[in-house]
């Protein structure tokens, strides 16, 4: 499993996997984080308490969703699902990229931080083994986080 560390000015990604070179843009990443971030802000989580922002590049715009609990708790949706379904309504069919937030403190363990199983199969349907999923690692200001292959995070995952 290929791991290396990319680092730039503002940040430090931890790269698990093998991830599309040409979205190595630290400006990027840097976008989708941030406004994973912002809209975190807006989760309506009641219930769980447990806020979680997303965004998703999809056809070179991003989209953003948070999670929306419901007191019937079956109703809720996870924040990566809101994101990618208004990407898709808007008619965007590709994701390149997502990031994830769910606000940890610094050590954090990564199965904390990561992707519910039902969104890693809805990333899946519209993404590829070696699409970035960009998990916030919960440094503060600074962007710091794992950038895992999709193909890491659900493998030998179900197409038709
Ligand atoms: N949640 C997400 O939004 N994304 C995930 O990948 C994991 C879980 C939400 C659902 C629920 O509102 C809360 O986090 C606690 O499970």
């Amino acid at each position: 499993m290929a791991h290396s560390v990319f680092k730039t000015a503002n940040a430090t990604w931890h790269l698990i996997g093998e991830t599309s070179p040409s979205l190595q843009s630290s400006d990027r990443y840097e976008a989708l984080l941030h406004l994973a971030r912002l809209v975190r802000k807006n989760a309506y989580a009641p219930y769980s308490r447990f806020q979680v922002g997303a965004a998703v590049l999809m056809g070179g715009e991003i989209y953003s969703g948070c999670n929306v609990e419901n007191a019937s708790y079956g109703a809720t949706i996870c924040a990566e699902r809101s994101a990618i379904f208004s990407g898709v309504a808007n008619g965007a069919r590709t994701i390149d990229a997502l990031a994830l937030t769910t606000d940890p403190s610094p050590g954090t363990p990564l199965d904390k931080r990561s992707p519910c199983g039902v969104c890693r199969q809805v990333i899946s349907e519209f993404a590829k083994d070696h699409t970035p999923i960009l998990i916030d690692a919960g440094e503060g200001a600074a962007y710091a986080g794992e950038i895992i292959a999709l193909g890491q995070l659900l493998p030998w995952r179900f197409n038709l």
